[in-house]
């Protein structure tokens, strides 16, 4: 157990609602493993955004993660930003600096970590996209930085993934990517078995299958899944979703999101405390999670 003192550093987590968050528990793991004095709480948040973070600012919070519904409110309380984030339009890790708090995405930095150990590679590869929320625009800009040879979002609402198309293009195209740019694709849902490719590397980005509606799955056409190589569905609970099922049934590789959830608070707890968490720590707090 943590043993707070006058010098031990906060940090912690606004969210609403908070009460599942996974969160300290990784956080304070790694202080304890690490001998590090630090304690990480949730903060059960009221919605009034710059209060909470003018709030927690005064207080000399060091580290603040934000999940949802602030992932997006907060980037105007910032006093700067990393590239990245500013693309997605979406902050979840806040470092407190002099001239206020800077804002990072680490989640991305987490499902990047998840690939890298899995070892698979994106690049001149066929991506696919189940979703068009918050989650979903974040995994498209990792995907169009693996440098794939096509993605295709894949949505109940088209419309929502053309939004997400577009902003694609402008940043391959920025990036030089002129092949990629003209490989970027939305089709509805119940298009999905028509999908070009043999070897996609699919991601689950929508929340059907989250328990605990865990018997569900966004997509259930077996011509789709035939096509599968990889799929990633970045829910955890359960730890083997229909979805998961479903690529494994039909011969692919199938990964949860618990790496993800662990590699976006080691990266985050990285920034922070200025250490690198090892790879066996790492490798404790998911058999704990597991
Ligand atoms: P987040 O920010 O966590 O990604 P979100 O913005 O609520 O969450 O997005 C959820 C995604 O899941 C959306 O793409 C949503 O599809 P729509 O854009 O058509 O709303 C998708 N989704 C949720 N429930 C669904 C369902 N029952 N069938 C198909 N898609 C669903």
């Amino acid at each position: 157990m943590i043993e707070v003192n006058g010098r031990t550093k906060v940090l912690g987590i606004i969210g609403n609602p908070i009460e599942h968050t996974q969160s300290p528990a990784i956080h304070n793991m790694i202080s304890e493993e690490l001998g590090i004095n630090a304690v990480y709480v949730p903060f059960a948040a009221n919605d009034d955004v710059d209060a909470m973070i003018k709030g927690l600012y005064a207080l000399g919070v060091r580290g603040v993660n934000v999940t949802v519904p602030y992932k997006t409110d907060v980037i105007s309380r910032l006093s700067g930003l990393e590239d990245r984030a500013l693309r997605i339009g979406a902050v979840n890790t806040l470092k407190y600096t002099e001239d206020g708090f800077y804002g990072y995405n680490t989640d991305i930095l987490g499902l990047e970590r998840e690939l890298t150990d899995e070892g698979i590679s994106l690049k001149g590869r066929d991506t696919v996209i189940l979703g068009a929320g918050g989650a979903a625009r974040a995994v498209a800009f990792l995907c169009a930085s693996g440098e794939p040879s096509s993605i295709t979002l894949v949505n109940r609402t088209p419309a929502k993934a053309d939004g997400i198309r577009k902003d694609l293009i402008s940043y391959v195209r920025e990036k030089g990517m002129e092949g990629l740019s003209s490989n970027i694709e939305v089709i509805p849902l119940d298009a999905a078995g028509d999908i070009k490719g043999n070897d996609l590397i699919v991601f689950q980005c929508t929340n059907v299958g989250l328990s605990p509606r865990d018997g569900e799955c966004v997509l259930s056409d077996k011509a789709f899944y035939d096509k599968v190589s990889v799929g990633v569905d970045l829910i955890y609970k359960p730890a083997e979703t229909v979805f998961m099922k479903n690529v494994r049934a039909a011969g692919g590789r199938a990964f949860n999101g618990l790496k993800m959830l662990i590699y976006q608070a080691v990266s985050a707890y990285e920034i922070w405390n200025d250490v690198k968490v090892p790879a066996d720590l790492i490798e404790k707090i998911e058999r704990k999670l597991g």
